[in-house]
């Protein structure tokens, strides 16, 4: 576990998140050596889907998309080229998944925020999807990695070809005017570690880059009244990273950023298996799991799945039933860390904002976001209203790209400014 960070210096009332993540930590001393093994086998029950798989997330983003998203392949068309000539483009540069917005035509590229390298050579294997698909099941010599996983810049040179590789996929190097870029990134990562994701940005190829922080962008993808005299909540979970925030006059006022996501609930649920069948499940299985079992209050459809492992004794794969019952118990913990994220950031909102957020509700957005029932818990343990916003994981990308389309308007929402 990554110890925590000090305080960003750009807001400060930051330090505060420190309380939060020690907690959170303990949560996350569930995860163990199970995902080196990886997984011997998906789930195989597939009455148990409740929530649609991302990729047809991703699909519904780009049919949503104002302004509607290109088909992928004419991106590499002279047209396609010429379109993205110089335009600016915003990044989400997310614990799990990256998503790339370019001005005019919406979100261009979602995929996941992994790496695969040659430990010999250092060379990139594969980015994005395809290397998602080899974690876990590497040959030796090749190492798939997740560069931001823990909500922190954990391995910067990682971090810096990924996004320079996913910025010229949809870029190309054939442009003659060099776009602005605006990026999001974790609201804990350090100013050291925000100047090493603008360096990327630079070294990609941008004339101007911006850094807007997570919740921030997230408030304004879910269409929250960021700038008026009104207090409005967002919960971002993400991958390794629930970003809570209240936000008014276009400024965060009060913020979170626990340690805790959607990578906890994945290793609790590994914990889960091994400690009471005495099984092994790679990550990716885990997450599966918890898409199609997880929950985080009782639901009228509780269904079943069986699951494949490897057994830790024989060493042979063998396959379990699980219930939504016992996942929504083994998920307990991370699960209540998220809540007292979020009551511990309306115990420190001023009173006028909390008003505002028992009236207005409080905003899900990420896609953890996702996870059955996780509203319906959070009304009950908070008496406010929730809403998840519409296509919680593209709402980050959705945010950002608003800078960049209404670029001045925006402007005092971004970080920082100029390069030097
Ligand atoms: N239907 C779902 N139910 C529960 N969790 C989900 C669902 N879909 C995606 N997730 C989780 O959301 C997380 C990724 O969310 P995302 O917002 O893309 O993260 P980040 O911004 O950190 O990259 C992953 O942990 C993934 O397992
Ligand atoms: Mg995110």
């Amino acid at each position: 576990m990554t110890p925590p960070r000090p305080a960003d210096s750009s807001a400060s009332d930051r330090s505060e998140t420190d309380v939060s993540i020690d907690r959170v930590s303990v949560v996350g001393s569930a995860r163990d050596e199970a995902g080196s093994h990886e997984q011997q086998g998906e789930p195989e029950g597939r009455s148990g889907r409740r929530n649609p798989p991302r990729s047809s997330r991703a699909r519904r983003r780009e049919e949503q998309a104002v302004p509607v998203s290109q088909p992928a392949e004419s991106k590499w068309s002279i047209s396609g080229a010429l379109a993205a000539l110089g335009r600016d483009m915003a990044v989400d540069l997310g614990t799990a998944n990256t998503l790339v917005y370019i001005k005019g035509r919406g979100v261009v590229l979602d995929e996941p925020s992994v790496v695969a390298l040659d430990q010999r050579t250092g060379a990139i294997v594969a980015v994005g999807t395809a290397a998602k698909q080899m974690l876990g099941r590497t040959p030796d010599g090749i190492v798939a990695i997740r560069p931001l996983k823990n909500g922190v810049v954990s391995d910067f040179e990682t971090t810096e070809r990924m996004l320079r590789y996913f910025i010229q996929k949809v870029h190309g190097r054939r442009t003659l005017a060099k776009p602005r870029l605006v990026i999001c990134v974790p609201s804990g990562i350090t100013a050291v570690e925000q100047r090493a994701v603008k360096d990327a940005g630079y070294a990609a190829g941008a004339r101007r880059v911006f850094v807007i922080e997570e919740p921030m962008a997230a408030a304004i993808g879910a269409g929250l009244p960021v700038h008026d005299a009104e207090g409005s909540m967002v919960v971002d979970i993400g991958g390794g990273t629930t970003e809570v925030a209240v936000i008014s006059l276009g400024g965060i006022v009060t913020s979170i950023s626990a340690r805790v996501g959607g990578d906890q609930l994945d290793d609790a649920i590994v914990h889960h298996v091994k400690k009471e069948y005495s099984l092994l499940l790679g990550e990716r299985t885990a997450e599966d799991i918890k898409i199609r079992l997880g929950s985080a209050f009782p639901t009228r459809n509780e269904p079943q799945a069986q699951v494949r492992g490897r057994d830790l004794i024989s060493g042979l794969p063998r396959t379990v039933v699980l219930t939504s019952e016992e996942i929504r118990r083994a998920l307990h913990d991370p699960v209540t860390a998220i809540v007292d994220a979020v009551r511990t950031t309306l115990d420190r909102t001023p009173p006028e904002l909390a008003g505002d957020v028992m009236d207005s509700g409080i905003a899900l957005t990420g896609g953890g976001a996702l996870l059955t029932g996780l509203d319906e818990r959070l009304r009950h343990e908070t008496g406010m209203p929730v809403q998840v916003a519409q296509d919680p994981a593209g709402c980050v990308a959705l945010g950002t790209g608003r800078c960049v389309e209404d670029f001045e308007a925006l402007k005092p929402v971004l970080l920082a400014e100029s390069r030097y």
